[in-house]
């Protein structure tokens, strides 16, 4: 089943089309990510599925509920963690209040509610916080906050706009560890904004690539990163004379693109297993001492500057 079906969604601000008739799936219990530059469209997209915005043409249903006709239903069985997490939080009220004031509102079980708020601020390391003003936060302790927010009443769907933006690197991989964990235990499916290629090949099972409104690639991360094998990149670090290792590499024919690092250089082969020896045994023919020829772990983060760029389509 599907938790989330966005149909031809479509939304413009006067002239300028920030969501262009998108179509996408997410099914239930998957950690789905929405990748794209600035601008892309992503936080509308959000904002549309969380009923903050009504779309100018097109639909989507939120765990069965249709955004137009339903926007009460959804946002009961929704979490938000919108961009601004400011926007969810009272700064006046404490930590501990700010849950508190949400979970009755969400309709938690009252005798619930105490051992809820204390078990996800202290998984997040809020807990010594708890009766300081939301408003006295560092920036990522609010996020840290709005995100105990949008999973205390274990909505079946979690909507994030980049959960992890504020977030110190140990902090992030918490969280992520705490998405992985709650989409296996309870199936609560979430669909994340980022700009994190690294989290999202990390968290989600499926990613999406969105730019100008418009979704330019999609499929499962598995699926996608094997797009990535029939090219690799190598890093060749060399005894001095990197001109020279370059020239060479660039005038392989099977060398899409080869460039200066620190004290290095960065190719990109088609068909590694036949070609990779090829370039090395060339550069060592020609006279350079190759210290390390290392192959460069596949990442989306190439996939995601190509498609981007409009390389792959
Ligand atoms: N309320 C609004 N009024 C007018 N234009 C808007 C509004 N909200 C968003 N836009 C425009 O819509 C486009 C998409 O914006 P959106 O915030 O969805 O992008 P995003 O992918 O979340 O970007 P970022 O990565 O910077 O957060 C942008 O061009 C933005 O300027
Ligand atoms: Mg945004």
């Amino acid at each position: 089943m599907d938790e989330v079906i966005i149909k031809d969604l479509t939304k413009r601000f006067g002239d300028l089309t920030a969501v262009d008739h998108l179509e996408l799936n997410v099914p239930a219990g998957s950690i789905y990510g929405l990748l794209g530059p600035n601008g892309a469209g992503k936080s509308t997209t959000i904002r549309l599925l969380c009923t903050l915005l009504n779309p100018s043409e097109g639909t989507a249903s939120v765990g069965g509920f249709d955004i137009i006709e339903s926007p009460v239903r959804v946002r009961e069985i929704t979490g938000v963690m919108p961009e601004e997490s400011n926007h969810t939080l009272y700064a006046a009220m404490s930590t501990y209040d700010n849950l508190e004031y949400f979970g009755k509102l969400y309709g938690v079980p009252e005798a619930e509610i105490p051992g809820r708020i204390e078990e996800l601020l202290s998984f997040m390391g809020l807990w010594e916080r708890r009766d300081d003003p939301a408003g006295e936060l560092s920036t990522g302790n609010r996020q840290r906050l709005a995100l105990c927010r949008a999973l205390l009443h274990r909505p079946k769907v979690v909507l994030m706009d980049e959960p992890t933006s504020a977030l110190d690197p140990i902090a992030a991989k918490k969280v992520r560890e705490l998405i992985i964990g709650l989409a296996e235990k309870y199936k609560q499916t979430f669909f994340i904004n980022s700009h994190n290629l690294a989290e999202v090949q990390r968290m989600c099972d499926r990613i999406a690539i969105i730019d100008k409104g418009r979704i330019l690639l999609s499929g499962k991360t598995k699926e996608l990163r094997a797009k990535l094998q029939a090219t690799q990149n190598f890093t060749i670090r060399v005894n001095d004379d990197l001109e020279r290792a370059l020239d060479i590499a660039r005038s392989m024919e099977f060398v899409t693109s080869a460039e200066e690092e620190v004290d290095s250089i960065r190719v990109t082969i088609e068909d590694p297993i036949s070609n990779n020896s090829t370039l090395m045994r060339s550069l060592l023919s020609k006279g350079v001492e190759i210290i390390e020829f290392a192959e460069q772990e596949a990442t989306l983060e190439d996939l995601y500057l190509d498609v981007i760029k409009g390389g792959v389509m």
